[in-house]
């Protein structure tokens, strides 16, 4: 963790990077306020790190953002500055003359272009990729504070990223509206949620909602048991069953189902609700529907924790700044935030530990894991 004297910063450039989070926003006017109150001024990048990198050819690849600009955003979801999930600067999808597309490293074409466009210091708003790439520019030299991002909940070292609180309630009431449809019709249906690796959502929405099997990545299921645990509510008087499966869950033994795999970007998960649905309807003999919440849980306000989270995050990089600090990624330890390296966090993504006290209270509720 890197910490001069003298913080000579005037100007700050925000990059919100990866999949959109509700309270991407809230974190920009955090930053932008508190920067104000110092003095600073401060740059949105557009895209990623696309407007400095490759900027349109009209317009600018920057965006002035001013306490007018961020005024009465709090709310709203998605970015103002855009963001993208493609196009990691350090594996940069390239064609090559003979057609041929490799990875190119642009890391140190992206901190000249820092210094050209004057930048003192970088907030990286962003997930495990993005704080990766956070990491590099702070290796190469700039100043940069990461914030953490992501619906997922899988970031090390933070008790919480924003933008997970909202999915979670989002889903729960979701989850929770299908109730009483899949009774009334006497069905089984599965609702996929994403997550990526991890299985917060679907075990956070899963518990909170009464939904009566969850399918998550750290505990891999075996279809027969989920199809037994269905026969025995029924055998029971219950004849309907909710199944939240994790976009990332997997069988025993068997795969991820990966949608699209892309140079310089993460590879796309989806359609294992399809898969699990259409087993369990026939093993079960029971009517199945499938539904996939998929960006529904990325979109809308944030709630009022994600808003406060992100707000604080936004305030606590500026005063990181203004403390000399670099290299690091603000993270929520409660009641307060603190101050991680930028190398920890990148290190390793968090999963539910499938002793955890929640995991066991579903059990106890009589949710089936599939295990
Ligand atoms: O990391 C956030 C996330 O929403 C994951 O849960 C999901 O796997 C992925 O992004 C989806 O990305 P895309 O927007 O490319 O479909």
């Amino acid at each position: 963790m890197k910490r001069s004297r003298k913080p000579s910063v005037r100007r700050i450039a925000l990059s919100t990077g990866g999949g959109d989070a509700p309270g991407l926003n809230a974190v920009i006017r955090g930053v932008v306020m508190t920067a104000h109150h110092y003095g600073w001024e401060c740059v949105g990048i557009r895209d990623g790190y696309a407007g400095l990198l490759d900027p349109p050819a009209e317009g600018s690849g920057m965006m002035r953002l001013t306490p007018e600009r961020v005024r009465n955003i709090t709310h709203l979801g998605g970015t103002i500055i855009g963001t993208t999930n493609v196009g990691n600067p350090l594996h940069f999808p390239t064609r090559l003359a003979s057609g041929r597309i490799v990875e190119r490293d642009r890391s140190g074409e992206l901190v000249r272009a820092f210094r050209r466009a004057k930048i003192d210091a970088l907030v990286a708003i962003g997930g495990d990729g993005s704080l990766a790439i956070a990491n590099v520019l702070s290796k190469k030299g700039l100043r940069v504070i990461g914030v953490p991002k992501t619906i997922d909940n899988d970031l090390s070292h933070t008790a919480a990223t924003f933008g997970f609180d909202t999915a979670v309630s989002f889903a729960t009431e979701c989850i929770e509206r299908l109730h009483t449809t899949a009774a009334s019709h006497r069905r089984v249906i599965v609702v996929e949620v994403m997550g990526r690796y991890a299985g917060w959502i679907a075990m956070n929405a899963g518990v909170s909602s009464d939904a009566h099997v969850i399918l998550m990545p750290e505990i891999p299921y075996r279809i027969e048991r989920v199809a037994a645990a269905i026969r025995e509510r029924d055998r029971r008087g219950a004849h309907y069953s909710i199944v939240v499966v994790a976009e990332g869950a997997r069988p025993k033994g068997g795969h991820r189902s990966v949608l699209e795999k892309r140079l310089g970007a993460a590879e796309r998960l989806g359609g294992i609700g399809q898969r699990v649905a259409s087993e369990l309807g026939a093993l079960t003999g029971k009517e199945t529907r499938q539904i996939v919440l998929g960006h529904l849980l990325r979109g809308g306000p944030p709630t009022t924790f994600d808003r406060l989270l992100s707000l604080r995050f936004g305030g606590a990089a500026v005063r990181a700044l203004a403390e000399g600090r670099s290299g690091v990624m603000v993270a929520l330890a409660p009641p307060t935030v603190r101050y991680v390296p930028l190398a920890k966090v990148t290190r390793k993504i968090r999963n539910v530990p499938p002793g955890c006290d929640t995991i066991r209270t579903a059990r106890d509720l009589g949710i089936c894991f599939g295990d």
